[in-house]
């Protein structure tokens, strides 16, 4: 039995999705389902004067109309709406709470109604008076008003002196718009009436206990009260990490009605929850003339909403990543009438280091240096922004390696010199950088005497192989074929989990699968010397392992007992151990995923159609516990570059504070005709420091510099130099 630890183990719940036996959180049911129909204001800021809901309740087959005028009591307080992602600053959203409007979109009433259509159309009878107040929704508009928060890291050195007197000096402008995620999925909660108050909630979320302590609070429930179950996600990107309206809608009205109640967003609705805050990122760069870079400063103002502070780090990238003695940074906030912004795929990454490589490129113009010799020149070993070794960097191994998969070598430097019949060529590159988080995890193993195992935890898999890879780890660690383990996640009564977000969850779940795994060993190896003359007689726990169905001495092979034999000469039926994961506190390390993007175009001349010809992605993300699942994340997050680069923007006409494009059809995003020629490449990178099994994750680090690579290409194919995301031809023809 080979090791499934590394190999490209087949999705076990592949055959589930493809079949359609998968159940997402909007198609389970009971036999009395209400279901609800949200109705959102079309302010986008001001109070609801009045709410008449008598038309809609007219309507045959609607059974009520909640709106904060008589919904059922919620509570009155931050704490008990602050979920275990929400910025730590402000007052969360608070769903038909009040009459207070806070963006265009926001939910005021739920139609509930005995079928779908009938909740949707009888929604479009609730007719609403507003006083409206002046709204804002414009960052440029708001800049002036921007409040710096105290989040970035430390300054170095005197990076204003240092940019003075620098031989090459670069400064510009970044600016990404407001993104949303756009998940294949609906959010949608399902919420079955058990009889005496006691709720199951079927709902699409990255964190099943997150939603569950959320949903305990608000409505002050007691713990066994509500269970929170979310067996498959499909997609979500950061948009499902928080406790998302429709679930407080669908409890409210299930508690309401004392019955079961399913609530779905539309396609449309979905962009009235979180985004990317669209950023404009200043950068400054100084380098000596053979270019040694000694200053950087990353200035960002990022949209919040005026409710809550939502920053993520977008700056500290700039000053960790290379070396650099002088840096600084600032981070400041612009309040608009508009949702809390929320994390999506690498957030503050996906932006901030967007800016940097776009920045380091056009440095490399003007030092008329190679952009890939640049980054090596400036290349360092430790965190610059702590002082910190690595506990493994193989980045310059991806940029050896991406530049030889892409032939980088034979780039000519000039602009619009290389072309493709009527098409200009260009070939841009840049540095991806993410963290390498592991959190608390609990996982539970219960082995049968029939050599089955069962692992369970409460993490979510959003779709990037949560069950795959933890089946791989348990069989591996418990030495059985994977057929034999079966994985129970997503459902709140399961052992501890937090969000399934950062990219922390194959190192945070694999370890306490290891953990558990240990403890069923040490069981078994106790159980297998009990038999008169064990051939294990004599053996200590650190020289036995599980492998084959056997516990076998790691020496001597032949001594070994079956499990199963172990098992039932001993009378024993099953063995079920939990365990933490227990990552050691490492203040004496940076621990990060790196990766080196290469990316060519071709732009016709004349119209300036951009194509993505090709991109190499040389990812450095320590052990990769699944080729194949890894491979789809990091296609996945360059799709999702290209997407950034050249498509995604959510429009917003600041005349009604109002989203414009909200649908797949104008909200622009890659499709299969945009998507040519993607190489992945992981670089091997051992990792003995970062935990045991040396995981680092590597959902997120698929995003970063993709877009940053596709828009020096666009410099470089065209010599035009387009700062504001989304490049579209009509930028081009500027
Ligand atoms: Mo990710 S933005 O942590 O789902």
């Amino acid at each position: 039995m080979a090791p499934y630890i590394g190999a490209p183990a087949s999705r076990i719940d592949g055959h589930a999705k493809v079949t359609g036996a998968a159940k997402y959180a909007g198609e389970f049911t009971a036999p009395d389902l209400a279901h609800g129909s949200v109705v959102t204001s079309t302010i986008a800021k001001g109070r609801i004067a009045r709410i008449d809901v008598s038309e809609a309740l007219s309507v045959e087959g609607v059974i009520a109309v909640l709106t904060h005028k008589n919904r059922p009591p919620m509570a009155g307080t931050d704490r008990a709406y602050r979920d275990e992602t929400a910025p730590e600053v402000g007052s969360p959203f608070r769903p038909l709470y009040d009459d207070k409007v806070r963006f265009s979109g926001q939910p005021i009433a739920l139609v509930l109604a005995e079928d779908w259509e009938t909740a949707r159309f009888a929604a479009s009878l609730v007719h609403v008076q507003y006083e409206e107040d002046a709204h804002v929704t414009d960052l440029h508009q708001q800049l002036h008003e921007a409040k710096a928060i105290d989040t970035p890291p430390k300054p170095r050195g005197k990076a204003d002196k240092a940019l003075a007197v620098a031989d090459v000096r670069h400064e510009a402008e970044y600016y990404i718009p407001v993104e949303h995620h756009n998940p294949m999925e609906l959010f949608a909660s399902t919420v079955i009436w058990d009889g005496d108050g006691k709720l199951t909630v079927y709902d699409k979320t990255q964190g099943v206990q997150n939603v569950q302590r959320y949903v305990r609070g608000v409505f002050r429930m007691k713990a066994n009260d509500v269970r929170v179950v979310s067996p498959y996600v499909g997609g979500a990107f950061g948009s499902g990490l928080r406790p998302q309206y429709q679930a407080a809608l669908a409890v409210l009205a299930a508690r309401a009605l004392q019955r079961s109640v399913r609530v779905v967003l539309t396609r449309q609705q979905m962009y009235t929850l979180g985004f990317r805050p669209g950023s404009i990122e200043h950068l400054r760069l100084g380098a000596t003339a053979d270019g040694a870079l000694d200053a950087i400063t990353h200035e960002v103002s990022a949209i919040t909403s005026q409710y809550e502070d939502f920053a993520r780090n977008d700056t500290g990238w700039s000053g960790a990543l290379y070396k650099c003695a002088n840096t600084k940074y600032s981070h400041k906030l612009a309040r608009l009438d508009l949702a809390t912004p929320c994390d999506m795929r690498a957030p503050g990454a996906a932006t901030g280091v967007y800016a940097l490589e776009c920045a380091m490129d056009e440095l490399a113009v003007a030092l008329k240096i190679d952009p890939l010799e640049l980054r090596i020149r400036n290349y360092s070993d430790r965190d610059q922004n702590d002082d910190l070794p690595y506990t493994s960097k193989q980045l310059r191994e991806c940029y050896r390696q991406g530049a030889e998969a892409f032939g980088w070598s034979r780039r000519n430097a000039e602009p619009r010199s290389m072309r493709d019949g009527s098409e200009l060529v260009g070939w841009g590159m840049a540095t991806g950088v993410w963290e390498a988080l592991q959190m608390k995890t609990a996982a539970r193993i219960v082995l049968s005497a029939n050599g089955h195992a069962e692992i369970a935890c409460a993490t979510s898999d959003i779709g990037t192989g949560t069950y795959t890879i933890m089946a791989q780890v348990a069989a591996d660690m418990l030495g059985l074929p994977i057929d034999d383990i079966s994985i129970k996640l997503g459902d709140s009564t399961l052992p501890q989990s937090p969000v399934e977000g950062g990219s922390w969850m194959a190192a945070s779940v694999s370890h306490a699968i290891a953990n558990a795994a240990d403890a069923v060993r040490k069981e078994l190896l106790r159980l297998a010397k009990k038999a008169p003359d064990s051939p294990l007689a004599g053996t200590k726990l650190d020289d036995i392992t599980l492998a084959d169905g056997k516990i076998a001495s790691k020496r001597d092979p032949n001594r070994a007992v079956s499990i199963t034999d172990a098992m039932r000469n001993s009378g024993v039926d099953r063995i079920e151990q939990e365990r933490f994961s227990d990552f050691k506190e490492d203040s004496k390390h940076a621990r990060n995923t790196h990766s080196a993007v290469f990316a060519e175009v071709k732009i016709d001349e004349q119209l300036g159609v951009i194509r993505v010809t090709r991109v190499v992605s040389a990812v450095a993300a320590g052990r990769i516990l699944n080729t194949r699942t890894a491979h789809s994340q990091i296609m996945g997050g360059v799709v999702w570059g290209i997407g950034m680069a050249l498509h995604e923007e959510t429009l917003i006409d600041h005349h009604f504070g109002r989203i414009m494009n909200a649908n797949i059809g104008e909200y622009h995003m890659p499709v299969n005709a945009d998507v040519h020629d993607i190489k992945v490449i992981f670089v091997d990178e051992p990792d003995d420091i970062v935990n045991p099994l040396g995981i680092k994750g590597v959902g997120e680090i698929g995003i970063v510099g993709v877009a940053a690579a596709i828009a020096n290409a666009v410099y470089h194919a065209t010599g035009k130099r387009i700062r504001d995301l989304p490049i579209t031809l009509d930028k081009l023809q500027r």
